[in-house]
């Protein structure tokens, strides 16, 4: 963190509305009153392992019980060690035993209108075939999976075998390209590959294999690939390497004990963007982490049995890990998973499927709330959402327009709003209400969940005063807390525990207010939040500059309405190149090649020089500015050049 980085941590959100839970609501819920969470606060702070101890008993099955719940050696951490354990096991077999057997555990809702319910005993039967294909794949305790597909049940069944197996699953997202792909297997030394002939998408039809093709031309780890027939697409098989899924399935034994695995046995590895060009493994192990998502989606969600509780993420990103599968089906909820786009086909189609499955509790995104609004009410008008009794976003920090346009025209007024912040390294929810018992202010994730620790700080670690704008650390270590970064420990170290002294920092900018809540303020780092997905500054930049005629590239992130961040590039070309919109078009392309359409840029502009310090640091800030439209105000008394400043300026204008 630089200083530029602590001058610019200056809150300007005041927003003073309050919003009671209802009592009616209050009455039903989990967590009831203010004074119940204050209770469970505080015991939890006072015997954090006490209290994270009495609730892996009460809320997952063990095998075997650990010897102790928590081992700290910071920065690392073991929870529940000796204890072991299986989360396919919690997340099926121990719902088997009673009525919910035949529960819906995945609803499944297809773009183009067709749908599927797997029952918790249809879902165990296809995971239990689909752990015993693995097996056959020469797939065991420890190897790594790749997985890259569509949202279609097989998504959640090839996760969940590769659970009940105790092989690590890493879950790349169908957007990035063949590249990314490529990088995330080889990083991982993935054995298999999990994917789909494609999947269909805003009317048309993302192709995947051909892209996994592509990757594993660079790939030598992986042995076999497991293809999805999804859609009609034609797919180039390879004798003695690529498999049909129904083919394999066909022959597969049903019955496949669950494997019981230690605590700490790797679960997942998730890629995630950080402030270099290489992504970072996040590790997640499997008793802390599973007990965090399921206590967390319980109490935040307030999860009842009669519930249809919908998550709009896709899975290849961490929403969708613990709360689409893990903590719902921890909890025997019935999850509603949908493959498709919220705009097709046409704008109408959330508020469609919420009527259509009378959805309890909807989980979604800002930016796909800022998007929705945007094309007026009369979409949802057209539809029963009468069904709704809790409403929850996370991944950008809600504005507080879109905050009250959510809560009156989707939740009529009655639902509370759960915004829930957490990251892909904390594994599950860290700042939220508590529906029945906060009260919420719009733009605020409220309070920290009971048993996490958390605070706003100086550089020095020292707690700042009420509403000054500080780094949001985490000060205590919590179950579902990454565990390292995948055979990188000393990045793992670096990134998350050296900038602050003794705490995990999170990257975010943050401050409380003389209620004690915290309002976050965005990334510190040179991280953007683009619709919600994160996407470091570098990886944009080395995608730039892997272009032979690129010499030089500064990325920043730029307001925007909708997508909350918008990708701006500064790009400096090798000598003899001529710049044009042509150019413009062909390195946007090249970009999505590199990394896939998220990482994009909105906008290019061609440059001779970029604004650096005289050791050659770019100076990130005052792009920033050129980007929002901003004038400078900050010191730029080491800017290397000044006229650069002026020229970039100027190009603005022209
Ligand atoms: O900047 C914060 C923002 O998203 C980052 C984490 O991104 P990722 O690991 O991709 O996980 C997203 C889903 C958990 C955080 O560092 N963020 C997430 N939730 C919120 C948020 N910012 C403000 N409010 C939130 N509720």
């Amino acid at each position: 963190m630089s200083k530029e980085v602590e001058e610019e941590i200056t809150s300007v959100l005041h927003e003073n509305r309050l919003f009671k839970p209802a009592s009616d609501f209050s009455k039903q819920a989990h967590i009831k009153s203010r004074a119940a969470y204050t209770r469970l606060y505080k015991k939890a702070e006072k015997d954090p392992e006490g209290f994270w101890g009495d609730l892996a008993k009460s809320e997952l099955h063990w095998f075997k019980p650990w010897k102790k719940v928590l081992h700290w050696k910071p920065p690392f951490a073991k929870w529940f060690v000796g204890g072991t354990t299986n989360v396919a096991y919690n997340c099926l077999d121990r719902h088997l035993e009673g009525p919910r057997k035949n529960k819906a555990a995945i609803i499944w809702e297809g773009e183009r209108g067709d749908s599927r319910t797997l029952t918790y005993q249809d879902l165990h039967r296809e995971v239990s075939k689909f752990s015993n294909v693995l097996k056959s794949k020469g797939v065991k305790k420890g190897d790594r999976v790749a997985i890259y597909m569509p949202m279609i049940p097989e998504l959640a069944i090839a996760m969940l075998a590769c659970a009940r197996i105790g092989a690590t699953h890493s879950i790349i997202f169908g957007g990035f390209s063949a590249a990314a792909l490529r990088d995330r297997i080889n990083d991982a030394e993935a054995k298999l590959v999990v994917t789909a002939d494609g999947g269909y998408r805003k009317g048309g039809v993302i192709t995947l294999k051909d892209k996994v093709d592509e990757a594993l031309e660079e790939a030598p780890s992986v042995e076999s690939m497991i293809v999805v027939k999804r859609t009609e697409n034609d797919v180039v098989m390879k004798v003695g390497r690529d498999f049909w899924w129904t083919d394999l399935m066909k022959g597969a034994s049903a019955d496949c004990k669950a494997t019981a695995l230690d605590s700490e046995h790797p679960l997942f590895i998730l890629y995630t963007s950080g402030t270099t060009g290489k992504p970072k493994g996040v590790v997640h192990t499997t008793g802390g982490y599973l007990l965090s998502a399921t206590v967390t989606s319980k109490w935040i969600f307030d999860l009842k049995e009669e519930d249809t509780y919908w998550c709009t993420a896709d899975i290849g990103w961490v929403t969708g890990h613990s709360y689409i599968i893990y903590g719902m089906l921890s909890n025997g909820v019935s999850s509603l998973m949908y493959e498709g786009v919220p705009t097709y086909p046409d704008p109408g189609r959330f508020w469609e499927i919420i009527e259509k499955y009378r959805v309890n509790i909807f989980y979604t995104a800002p930016t796909a709330i800022r998007a929705l609004s945007k094309l007026g009410k009369q979409w949802p008008k057209k539809y029963d959402l009468s069904s709704l009794r809790l409403l929850g976003t996370v991944g950008e920090p809600i504005n507080p327009e879109a905050w009250m346009w959510y809560h009156k025209v989707i939740g009529g007024g009655k639902c509370p709003i759960v915004d829930t912040w957490w990251q892909t390294e904390t594994g599950a929810i860290m700042l939220s209400p508590l529906p029945g018992a906060i009260a919420t202010k719009p733009g605020s994730a409220t309070l920290p969940f009971p048993g996490i620790s958390a605070d706003v700080v100086n550089k020095a670690g020292k707690s700042v005063p009420a509403n000054v704008g500080g780094y949001l650390v985490i000060t205590r270590p919590w179950p579902s807390m990454l565990r390292t970064v995948w055979r990188n420990p000393k990045r793992y170290k670096e990134t998350y525990w050296s900038d602050i002294p003794g705490v995990y920092f999170s990257g975010d900018g943050a401050r409380k207010d003389k209620d004690g809540y915290f309002w976050i303020m965005g990334r510190v780092d040179d991280v953007m939040n683009v619709s919600g997905h994160r996407l470091g500054t570098m990886e944009v930049e080395s995608a730039l500059v892997s272009h032979a005629k690129v010499s030089e590239a500064a990325v920043v992130g730029a307001p925007d309405e909708i997508k909350g961040t918008a990708i701006f590039a500064f790009v400096t070309l090798e000598s003899g190149q001529t710049a044009n919109d042509a150019l413009k078009k062909t390195l946007k392309t090249h970009v999505t090649k590199e990394i896939g359409a998220i990482a994009r840029p909105d906008q290019i502009r061609f440059t001779d020089n970029l604004p650096k310090t005289r050791s050659g640091k770019i100076m990130r800030r005052l792009l920033r500015d050129i980007a929002a439209g901003r004038e400078s105000i900050g010191d730029t008394s080491t800017l290397e050049d000044y006229t650069v400043l002026a020229k970039l300026r100027d190009d603005d204008e022209a």
